[in-house]
């Protein structure tokens, strides 16, 4: 595969609640993903397509509607060459949502890499993020640096969606840049030679 060929990026929505203000920042990123034009999304809501939380015993066979409700996540995160995950702060942490997609994956994030949006209230969603790194560590995931925050995320942006802060928009021109150079060496690098976990 050429490196030039458009990378997939999935972008993992993790807020589910009800009244939740994460679509306003997924669709700000979708924005700046499509505008590059090197670069197609997918844009993977666990809001929409939940998964679900009681896992099968080791070896264990899963039900039919657990099967068809991964059947509409897992096949777009094995697609995708990179990631980004646009994430709340809830208790210093990430939500439960996604943790629990996190926790059905395995194999679909190796050795790709993972962007982060975050936002919160005070904290911008910091703390979701510096966790987030440690267990996408464990999943041999490759963090990018770069990240975008809002601290008190609703008065962040405008009623048309947009920052407030035209400084976000270079962040996240800068975040898209730092993953697609990791995105298209890991693509041609798992090419090369299968990721041995
Ligand atoms: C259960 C819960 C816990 C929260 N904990 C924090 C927190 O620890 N730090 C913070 O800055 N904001 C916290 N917040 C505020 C949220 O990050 C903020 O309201 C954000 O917009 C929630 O995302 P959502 O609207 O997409 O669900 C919390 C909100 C909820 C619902």
């Amino acid at each position: 595969m050429s490196t030039h060929q458009n990378l997939k990026v999935a972008v993992l929505l993790g807020s589910t609640r009800d009244g939740r203000f994460g679509p306003v920042v997924a669709d700000w990123l979708l924005g700046h993903l499509k505008a590059r034009g090197d670069m197609t999304a997918d844009l993977v809501d666990l809001k929409t397509t939940p998964l679900p939380t009681v896992m099968p015993s080791f070896g264990g066979e899963l039900p039919p509607e657990e099967i068809e409700l991964l059947g509409a996540v897992s096949p777009r995160l094995e697609a995708a060459d990179a990631f980004v995950v646009v994430t709340p702060e809830y208790n210093h942490s990430f939500p439960a949502a996604l943790k629990n997609a996190i926790d059905w994956h395995n194999h679909q994030w190796h050795a790709k890499p993972v962007g982060f949006v975050s936002y919160g209230g005070l904290s911008g969603g910091l703390r979701a993020v510096e966790q987030l790194r440690v267990v996408m560590a464990e999943l041999n995931a490759v963090t990018i640096r770069n990240t975008v925050s809002f601290h008190g995320a609703a008065q962040s942006f405008d009623e048309h969606g947009r920052p407030r802060d035209p400084a976000a928009d270079a962040a996240a021109d800068a975040l898209l840049d730092q993953l697609d150079w990791w995105a298209r060496g890991l693509r041609v690098a798992r090419q090369a030679r299968p990721f041995a976990a």
